[in-house]
């Protein structure tokens, strides 16, 4: 090897290292995984819909990341009980069927499921979305 290409090797090698560090963030990891182990099913694997809404307008429901993980939280009885029979910034009519999910993830948990929908299926900033639903940016 000349010193040459000896050099075309480390920048390949460092380009290597930065990329595999902007890699996703950890939440949005989490909330990868949480979504198609259990959302998916009734939301499709690409947010798409089926038996629950698809999400491409998710933050448009949503402006608030937290009212989301409330949501996640608690399900459309849950929801009824507590805030009424409209759910959403859009006042969508609660028709039942979103199953509460507290009693299964941690609320950072449901974070990262709320920022995963957000990001992925509604288009928002990835950065912005973290900060906005309280978790790490790495
Ligand atoms: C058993 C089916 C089912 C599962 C599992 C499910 N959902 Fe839902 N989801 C629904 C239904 C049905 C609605 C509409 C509820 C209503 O009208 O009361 C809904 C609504 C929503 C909404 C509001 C979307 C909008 O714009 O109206 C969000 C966000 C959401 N679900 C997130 C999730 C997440 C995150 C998970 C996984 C942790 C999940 N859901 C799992 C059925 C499901």
């Amino acid at each position: 090897m000349n010193r040459f290409s000896g050099l075309v090797l480390l920048v390949v090698l460092a380009a290597a290292a930065c990329s595999s560090e902007a890699a996703t963030p950890g939440a949005l990891v989490t909330g990868r995984r949480i979504y198609g182990d259990v959302c998916s099913a009734c939301h499709g694997s690409a947010g798409d819909g089926g038996v629950g809404p698809a999400l491409a307008t998710v933050t448009a429901t949503w402006p608030s990341c937290a009212d989301q993980v409330t949501w996640i939280s608690i399900g459309s009885e849950g929801w009824r009980a507590g805030f009424g029979d409209t759910y959403g910034a859009t006042d969508k009519p609660v028709l039942g069927g979103m199953p509460g999910h507290a009693d299964r993830f941690t609320p950072e948990e449901i974070a990262s499921v709320a920022a995963f929908e957000r990001v992925t299926y509604g288009g928002a900033d990835e950065a912005q979305t973290l900060a906005e639903c309280g978790l790490p940016t790495g």
